[in-house]
């Protein structure tokens, strides 16, 4: 089992302990290689970007503008807000180093002398230990003028944000990141084109810039053999709900589902020997999957933790690697309830640029509160259904379909569990007290 990110992860903070594990010699590396040649690697790899897309890393470094004397820009994407996915602050906490030093070799093939990390504003435990890390890479001539000798300068940034959900998108982190009101940018023009103060400039997740490094010093080819078909290299899945052990694990793609749950290598099996009910499997923005559909695909062939096996059926069957936010319920979850809980995080961090979100993300919470609440008909499942159809693919980013796609998916395959809600109206305490526990104001 290939372990290429999180090996030895206990003692790997410091520059020293990273450096006795083999740390900072694909750097040395990838400074004897020409910038295009380290593009080719990656290409090579088949690595896909681990923030949610799954864009081919390589090709997205390719398209990069390289206009005569206008700098370019590599901007780290830690933002990490999606709920259910925790896998890039334990990477920060962990393993800083291997972000500083993707970011310097993707720094380097990319042509840029000026990076940032934009991390998310509440992590701040993150931040300290990123920027001690980037101390002591400056401090041993890793980070500033002609880093190993190699000629190359690079400065490196990190960038709090305030909490916003919404400037994990990329655009948005750029406005962000220029200090104005994290709001996404109608595309094309694309960041590669005109990104950070309107210059060319790759957004990469965490992840993703560390892959980097195990790509260059194991070459592209042998990172590219490691998983299944075009799902290559390994992939951090943080896992959560009711399993035996939750956590940050790291597999090589194409792994089964099944093992992933119940292997004692992975989650262990659903707590108190309960039986499944549903999975989130790529964070709160993909469709729910019940189990039998979660377990096995459609053609009933076993789900692979892979982009093409999870996506299999498409959404009318399938659902999304994403973030690899990986949520198992049990057979005692209320989906309802919890696709409450997601709606009311897509309402508030609405930027409210687009009215089919701004207006129909609060509807959507309004509706399923009302099924909580024991006031939900069977025409507000359709209704339900009616609004998200109308945010799909009709704002300038997509957290608009982000918020529509676990609603759609709900509907699609618990509808019995909203009709029970209009049979037997229940539950209408809790989410009045969910409401006062949080000194929310009432709808
Ligand atoms: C609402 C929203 C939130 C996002 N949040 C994140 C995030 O926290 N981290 C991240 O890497 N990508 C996030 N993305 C995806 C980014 O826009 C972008 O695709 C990603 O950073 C590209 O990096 P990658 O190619 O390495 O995956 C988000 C997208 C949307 C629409």
């Amino acid at each position: 089992m290939a372990k290429l990110l999180i090996d030895n992860i206990t003692s790997s903070c410091s520059l020293s302990d990273y450096k006795s594990y083999g740390g900072y010699t694909a750097l040395e590396k990838a400074l004897k290689l020409k910038p295009e040649e380290i593009v080719a690697e990656v290409q090579k790899s088949g690595l896909r970007g681990r923030g949610g897309a799954g864009f081919p890393t390589g090709m997205k470094w390719s398209f990069i503008a390289k206009p005569e004397g206008v700098p370019r820009h590599l901007v780290c994407n830690a933002d990490e807000s999606e709920p259910g996915t925790f896998k890039d602050r334990y990477l920060m906490q962990h393993k800083p180093h291997i972000l500083v030093e993707g970011m310097i070799i993707s720094s380097y093939a990319l042509g840029a002398n000026t990076s940032y990390i934009y991390i998310r504003g509440e992590m701040m435990f993150q931040f300290h230990i990123l920027q001690n890390a980037i101390d002591e890479a400056y401090a041993a001539g890793l980070l500033g003028k002609n880093i190993l000798n190699s000629g190359f300068n690079l400065d490196l940034h990190v960038h709090c944000g305030g909490g916003a959900y919404i400037c994990g998108e990329e655009t948005a982190l750029i406005e962000s990141l220029e200090g104005k009101r994290g709001n996404p940018r109608i595309k094309p023009p694309f960041p590669a084109v005109k990104g950070v103060w309107d210059r060319p400039t790759v957004v990469n997740n965490v992840e993703t810039i560390a892959a980097v490094v195990p790509i260059i010093n194991m070459g592209g080819e042998a990172y590219a053999k490691i998983g299944v078909g075009k799902s290559t290299g390994t992939k951090l899945i943080s896992a959560s709900g009711h399993i035996n052990k939750p956590g940050v694990y790291e597999i090589e793609l194409g792994v089964p589902v099944e093992e992933f749950i119940y292997s004692e290598n992975y989650c262990g099996g659903i707590k108190g020997g309960r039986k499944l009910k549903a999975v989130v499997a790529g964070g709160s923005s993909v469709p729910i999957l019940p189990a039998e559909l979660i377990l096995k695909t459609a053609k009933g062939e076993p789900r692979l933790m892979t982009y093409e096996s999870l996506s299999e059926g498409g959404f009318a069957t399938g659902t999304m690697l994403g973030s690899g936010g990986f949520i198992v319920m049990d057979e005692s979850t209320s989906i309802v309830k919890n696709l409450f809980n997601f709606s009311r995080f897509y309402h508030h961090e609405s930027c409210g640029q687009c009215s089919p979100c701004r207006e129909g993300t609060m509807w959507m919470e309004k509706i399923l509160r009302k099924f909580l609440e024991g006031r939900g008909t069977s025409a507000d499942i359709d209704l339900l259904w009616d609004v998200q159809g109308k945010i799909e693919g009709k704002t300038i980013c997509p957290l608009g379909d982000a918020a529509a796609w676990p609603v759609a998916s709900a509907i699609r395959h618990f509808r019995a569990e909203f009709e029970e809600y209009v049979k037997n109206p229940q539950n209408i305490k809790d989410v009045r007290h969910y409401y006062r526990l949080n000194n929310l104001q009432e709808l």
